[in-house]
């Protein structure tokens, strides 16, 4: 052994407590980097004069609770704590802002980062959104996964051992395309309710797969406050189905029937997997609730959305669109409709996203009766025509159908239009009024119509039960934040649309309105090409 070595030695073997700890930059280290020069200058002394007889022996330094904080991620305990570890397919942890949710879900990806096989993906709704989360992993990562590698131009992390966790936007539906052929064994959604509709949270679900799935599980996971043009299909999903915090078999969201394994399959009839909701409070973050000031500002908002964010209640539905929505009044028992009645349908349509279909009649007194719907995505028009004819072919005259106008338009080729097309398989339509101010118009006229006509004493528009679709949605679609006199157009609104077109067809009038000195010089064919 060298004198050098022997000096080193013995050197190590004096040094006070916890010496080895690596040079960190954190504020509290900082304190106790200035302790430490102190502490350098006592060595000094020491190794000027070195005891002779103290045989060198290897310390381990003292475990600091603070410092091993500093490094590495602590959930708070509760709700945060609950859902790091919970192990069911699909997971919601949503409630009040400020619960420490976005933090959670960036610890999530952690326990996995480290298996050379781990694949994950995180998204948020825009680019915008993303960049915060990604600012928040910089702070976090690098920390908890010593030698991570941020890579911009991928924007993925991959860990020294290989494994990656792609941060990525999710905008329109067609952006799933882009994980098309992609396999993650854990998918991240952060403000889920954000997604106007459940397609993207379900397409993500076929991108669920991995060749490790039983060493690293398979995760959905997704964080969110109430409210949001997907407040009501995340509230089905995830909010109806159970009790707070209670896992359950995941359910079909339209009709509310588990989802089982198809026939055929080994498992055929068993419940596919699990979903669980996990509430959030900001009282269980310490980090935001100890100082009360971010609550004092929650405290500041208007009712509904500080009982959406603060105290993070899913029932409050103000901010609906039609809150004078009545599901006793509004929803009927199918009956037999009169052939004398008028019918006549009305449809949205919408390949990549949905199709809404709806017929209805009118009764004598001038109700409209939504008898019927049809709710469907990825159809085209000729098959949609079929599918609407099928559904037909018992109602005897269908008087005629609207449709949305834009599908006349000719897309880049000189065929047929959609609605041409549907017209020559004999589905027949005219074009929806699509004129400035119709939106509001008919917004307005479906305040009307759901109102209790004074003469009848009923709503002059009702839905029957069978209608499920229209009646879950209508109730639930939002105001536009920056326009009242409109609907949000984020939200769901397909069946909205059609059935927006459909009673703008229909002529407001009574016999109190009639003017025979008007009546015939004011008429005019709604559709000159079809002349009605
Ligand atoms: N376990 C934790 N350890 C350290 N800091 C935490 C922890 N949990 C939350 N925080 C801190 O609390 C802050 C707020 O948490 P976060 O942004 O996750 O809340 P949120 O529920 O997503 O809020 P919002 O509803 O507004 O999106 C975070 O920026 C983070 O600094
Ligand atoms: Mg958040």
């Amino acid at each position: 052994m060298t004198e050098d070595v022997k000096k080193q030695l013995l050197l190590n073997a004096d040094l006070p407590k916890g010496s080895k700890k690596p040079l960190r930059k954190s504020r509290s280290l900082k304190k106790a980097g200035s302790g430490r020069t102190q502490k350098k200058a006592k060595q000094s002394e020491t190794v000027a004069t070195p005891p002779t007889t103290v045989p060198a022996q290897v310390k381990a330094p003292e475990f600091d609770v603070e410092v091993a904080q500093d490094v590495v991620f602590k959930p708070n305990p509760g709700p945060q704590t609950d859902f790091l570890s919970s192990s069911e397919r699909e997971v919601l942890y949503g409630g009040s802002a400020g619960g420490g949710k976005s933090y959670a879900m960036l610890a999530d990806p952690l326990h996995g980062l480290n298996h050379p096989n781990f694949s994950g993906l995180l998204v948020r709704h825009t680019t915008e959104e993303l960049r915060e989360l990604i600012q928040k992993s910089q702070e976090l990562y690098p920390r908890a996964v010593p030698g991570i590698k941020w890579s911009e131009r991928k924007s993925q992390w991959i860990s020294p051992r290989g494994g990656r966790l792609w941060m990525s936007y999710l905008d329109k539906d067609m952006d799933v395309t882009r994980y098309q052929g992609q396999a993650f064994n854990w998918i991240g959604f952060d403000e889920l309710t954000q997604w106007p509709t459940p397609f993207a949270w379900d397409y993500m679900r076929s991108r669920l797969r991995s060749a490790s799935s039983m060493e690293l599980g398979l995760y959905m996971r997704a964080t969110t406050n109430p409210g949001g043009s997907g407040h009501s299909w995340v509230k089905k999903m995830f909010i109806d189905p159970a009790k707070y915090g209670e896992a359950f078999w995941a359910t079909n969201i339209e009709t509310g029937e588990e989802i089982k394994y198809p026939a055929g399959h080994s498992k055929a009839g068993q419940s596919l997997f699990k979903r669980r909701f996990i509430p959030a409070s900001l009282f269980d973050n310490p980090y935001l609730a100890e100082s009360g000031d971010y609550e004092a500002m929650l405290l500041s908002l208007p009712e509904h959305q500080r009982k959406q964010l603060l105290e993070g209640n899913w029932d409050v539905n103000e901010g609906a669109a039609f809150p004078e929505w009545n599901r006793s009044i509004h929803v009927v028992e199918p009956f037999k409709i009169p052939s004398s009645w008028t019918k006549f349908r009305a449809c949205d349509y919408g390949y990549g996203s949905y199709t809404g279909v709806v017929w209805i009649a009118v009764s004598p007194s001038e109700q409209l009766v939504v008898y019927r719907e049809l709710y469907c995505s990825k159809v085209t028009a000729t098959d949609l025509a079929d599918m609407i004819l099928d559904a037909e072919a018992e109602d005897g005259t269908i008087r005629y159908g609207v449709l949305d106008s834009s599908l006349w338009h000719k897309r880049g080729d000189t065929g047929p239009s959609l609605a041409e097309q549907m017209n020559m398989k004999g589905c027949r339509w005219r074009p929806s009024d699509r004129s400035r101010g119709s939106r509001v118009a008919g917004k307005n006229e479906m305040h009307r119509r759901l109102q209790v006509d004074e003469y009848t004493d009923e709503p002059r528009l009702v839905f029957f039960a069978n209608c499920t679709n229209t009646i879950a949605q209508l109730p639930s679609i939002p105001l536009d934040k920056r326009n009242p006199e409109d609907v949000d157009t984020n939200a769901e609104d397909h069946l909205y649309d059609a059935l927006r077109y459909g009673i703008m067809t229909r002529p407001r009038s009574s016999l109190w309105d009639y003017n025979p000195a008007t009546q015939r010089s004011g008429f005019q064919a709604s559709d000159p090409s079809f002349g009605y």
